[in-house]
């Protein structure tokens, strides 16, 4: 979900080669591409590239890029063209695009920017070893039917004590405004032996935490002993892997919360009290404009159930401000069911037109317009994140730490209900999962001090 670009760093070795190729990987968009660029880094990493920071030193390029607003898109078309002079100067430098862009524009890209020599889509990424050796310009956007991620290779780069695990790709829910069911196809779900084994993996080298992905996770329906699972066992069995400490998911519609999955939250110590939960719109006609298929009523029965399972959750969603024909009065009503629920957080956008989509068609609001609605919804959303961050000072909370701290003696971590928390503890280490005292607040983060006996 974060709208920063990342550059990863994850170290995939050679095998085999002779000189190392360098990588250098761009992920744009949401935590799948994260996943998705580990993945990719991985999978060339076979046939002997090792990942750079530098862009400049890189044999191949890869922008992972993200379709969901059209500033996103675009970012990635004047990237293309910054690497313009490197192409130039590197004839035998391969420039590559991956991800949404790839899967909804295709060609297009070849012929709008043709020092580009791959295009790849998210379903076919374990083609990539293959895909760098072919001569010539390569596009790849088909939605096979096997599962890439039986042919990638097993995870090498671990980045710290958490990890991604992808469980669901896809989405069937079509909100008029979203291009992820166009771009990332219909939902297929992994079946649950290969998550639960891929997880004790991931457990056996050091992880601790593992976050479940999907575009729709909550969606998730996948292949179990004794039938279909849907994600409150998938999270169960999870739970039961010794050593595993933490469990998350995301990113969920409210729709498929269904009582096992409410439930698991009351029932499962290691599934911790935050959950993202996106509502768009707190106006039931706008909703019925998105076809988010139901009221902002039943969300807010849907909360009132889930805060009964967890009272302590921490409640986070997206937003989307000026969709098309949303007036004042639908407006307030967002405002007013942000104040009914009072998030800890929320991502919120103003309505980006997607080419393809049904709202598309329809016309749009002005811009300043929506500029002061985000404007107004993001500084009530600041109010009451700062409320959920005070509201922890004083408290104990498990503090899983994953780096050292800027400054000397200190680590830096996630609170079970995801704040970041910078604790002075001069015995910590990466991987401890540590009771912390919160003591202080800052904007965006929290300040403690470990309670050792
Ligand atoms: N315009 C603005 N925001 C969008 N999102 C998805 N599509 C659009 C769009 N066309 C937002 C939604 C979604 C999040 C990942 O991105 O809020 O939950
Ligand atoms: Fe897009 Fe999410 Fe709606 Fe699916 S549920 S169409 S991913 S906004």
């Amino acid at each position: 979900m974060t709208e920063q670009p990342t550059e990863i760093s994850a170290t995939a070795t050679a095998e085999g080669a002779e000189a190392p190729k360098k990588l250098f990987i761009k992920t744009y968009g949401c935590q799948m591409n994260v996943y998705d660029s580990e993945r990719m880094a991985e999978a060339l990493g076979a046939k002997g590239y090792v990942t750079t920071e530098v862009a400049e030193e890189a044999d191949m390029v890869l922008l992972n890029t993200c379709h969901i607003r059209e500033k996103a898109a675009e970012k990635v078309y004047s990237d293309l063209g910054r690497l313009r002079p490197l192409k130039q100067a590197k004839p035998d430098l391969k420039i590559g695009v991956a991800g949404c862009v790839a899967q909804a524009e295709g060609e297009e890209i070849l012929k709008r920017m043709p020092l580009v020599d791959l295009v790849v889509g998210p379903q076919s990424y374990h083609r990539l070893p293959e895909m760098v050796e072919a001569k010539g310009k390569v596009v790849d956007t088909d939605f096979p039917e096997e599962d890439k991620f039986d042919h990638l290779p097993q995870r090498k780069a671990l980045r710290g004590p958490t990890a991604f695990l992808t469980v669901q790709e896809g989405c069937d829910k079509f909100c008029a405004f979203c291009v992820v069911p166009y771009t990332r196809g219909a939902e297929v779900s992994r079946p649950a032996a290969r998550l639960l084994a891929e997880a004790r993996d991931l457990v056996s080298r050091g992880v601790r935490e593992i976050t479940l992905l999907g575009q729709n996770v909550n969606g998730y329906h996948g292949a179990g002993e004794g039938g279909t699972w849907g994600l409150g066992r998938l999270l169960r069995e999870m739970a039961a892997i010794d050593g595993l400490d933490r469990l998350r998911y995301t990113t969920s519609h409210p729709n498929d919360m269904d009582d096992d999955l409410i439930a698991a939250h009351a029932e499962v110590p290691q599934l911790m009290p935050y959950l993202h939960l996106p509502v768009q719109s707190g106006s039931d006609r706008i909703l019925k404009a998105m076809n988010r298929k139901h009221t902002a009523e039943q969300y807010l029965r849907l909360i009132e159930r889930i805060r009964a399972a967890r009272p302590d959750i921490l409640l986070s969603s997206d937003f989307i401000v000026g969709f098309p024909g949303e007036t004042d009065t639908d407006f307030e009503a967002t405002m007013d069911l942000i104040r009914a629920v009072g998030f800890g957080a929320a991502f919120s956008f103003k309505y980006s037109a997607r080419p393809g989509t049904p709202a598309a068609e329809k016309p749009e609001l002005p811009a300043e317009v929506s500029d002061a609605r985000l404007q107004a919804l993001q500084a009530l959303i600041t109010e009451q994140q700062r409320a959920a961050q005070m509201a922890m000072v004083g408290r104990e909370v498990g503090v899983l730490y994953e780096k050292p701290g800027r400054l000397p003696g200190q680590m830096v971590g996630k609170s079970d209900h995801l704040h970041a928390v910078h604790v002075t503890d001069s015995l910590g280490k990466p991987g401890q999962l540590v009771r912390v005292r919160i003591t202080g607040s800052a904007p965006n983060s929290l300040a403690g001090e470990p309670l050792r006996d």
